[in-house]
């Protein structure tokens, strides 16, 4: 006897924990609870017992009826509530869980509008190995082995023979050993140098540039990177060539443009100068141009090389080159 109200009350519960509306609730209370229900039919049923079963059945039975009353109440106010009601909508209101496309790394950026404009001045984009010889790293560009000159550009030496590039400039000679003049070509790419601190760090980029022909001056190089450099910042950028010094090119100048930041007044950026400098250049030394077989009586020519890290710094007011290598997506995702 007592296990069959057991099943009942089990029956009842999983049919009102399967329920979703109180009409289906009411028919559940009406199909165990009504009068003539499943239970009021059970408890009228204990009647026909032996007298001594029935005062515990009446018991249980009874007990069950209040379970299944106060269950079915309980599950009635579920289902009317408005967190249930509103459980299978989509609520418009939320914010959304958003994806972040990927985007190019802000030096590939500048790279790229680098290499733009110097292809709509004409340019041909050229590369090189990143992993090259002693020979066109440094002798070839007039650069003897043990010279001074070497200390410039602290240097990872792969073998006696071999180095990772200290700059793009050894695409110069491998590009005119293959071609006659007229050379115009920009070469983009990595270089290394043993070197690390917020201004520098062992591997970073540069666009070398090099035009060579007859009557190429010291005027057209002025000219093209005072109109490389109006073009990459804007046309109210004042620039300024400063005598300098390049094994590889004679006379050399460096390049300096007026800061972005304070525009001349004075920073931190800029070292309290007022001018940031941005890239080298120089004519072509003769000894490069003997060196690739160059009629030097006729050929002239000149050449630069733009740090990529260094201007996108100064477009974006970075103050530590560090952060572009360190993946840091709260710092990328901004560009
Ligand atoms: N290669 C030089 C450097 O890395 C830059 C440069 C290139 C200077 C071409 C003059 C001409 O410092």
């Amino acid at each position: 006897m007592e296990k069959t109200i057991e099943q009942i009350c089990d029956e009842a519960f999983k049919e009102i924990n399967a329920a979703e509306s109180s009409e289906s609730l009411n028919a559940i209370s009406v199909k165990y609870l009504g009068r003539k229900g499943i239970i009021t039919q059970f408890l009228r049923s204990i009647s026909t017992l032996p007298s001594e079963e029935r005062p515990k059945a009446g018991e249980k039975a009874n007990e069950t009826k209040k379970i299944l009353e106060k269950a079915i109440k309980d599950a009635i106010s579920r289902v009317e509530s408005e967190a249930y009601k509103t459980a299978g909508f989509i609520d418009v209101s939320l914010p959304g869980r958003s994806s972040f496309p990927g985007s190019l790394h802000p030096v590939t950026q500048i790279m790229r509008q680098i290499c733009d404009i110097f292809a709509r001045m004409g340019f041909n984009i050229a590369e090189g190995p990143e992993i090259e010889s002693d020979y066109y790293n440094f002798e070839a560009l007039n650069i003897p082995k043990y010279h001074p000159a070497r200390d410039m550009q602290d240097t990872f030496y792969v073998s006696d023979n071999i180095v990772l590039r200290t700059h793009t400039s050894p695409v110069q000679v491998r590009i005119m050993e293959k071609r006659n003049p007229p050379v115009k070509i920009i070469a983009p790419g990595k270089v290394y140098r043993s070197d690390s601190d917020i201004t520098h760090t062992p591997m970073f980029h540069q666009v070398e540039g090099l035009m060579v022909g007859e009557n190429v001056s010291f005027g057209d190089l002025k000219g093209i990177l005072t109109n490389f450099i109006h073009l990459l910042f804007d046309d109210k950028t004042s620039l300024r060539f400063r005598p300098s010094f390049f094994p590889f090119t004679e006379p050399s100048a460096e390049v300096d443009i007026l800061c972005v930041i304070c525009r001349g007044k004075g920073c931190r950026i800029c070292s309290y100068t007022g001018w940031l400098e941005v890239l080298g250049s120089g004519m072509v030394h003769p000894a490069v141009f003997e060196n690739v077989g160059y009629d030097t009586s006729k050929i002239t020519g000149f050449a630069f090389g733009i740090g990529v890290e260094r201007i996108t710094m100064l477009k974006y007011g970075i103050d530590d080159i560090r952060k572009f290598f360190e993946n840091d997506l709260k710092f990328l995702r901004q560009f």
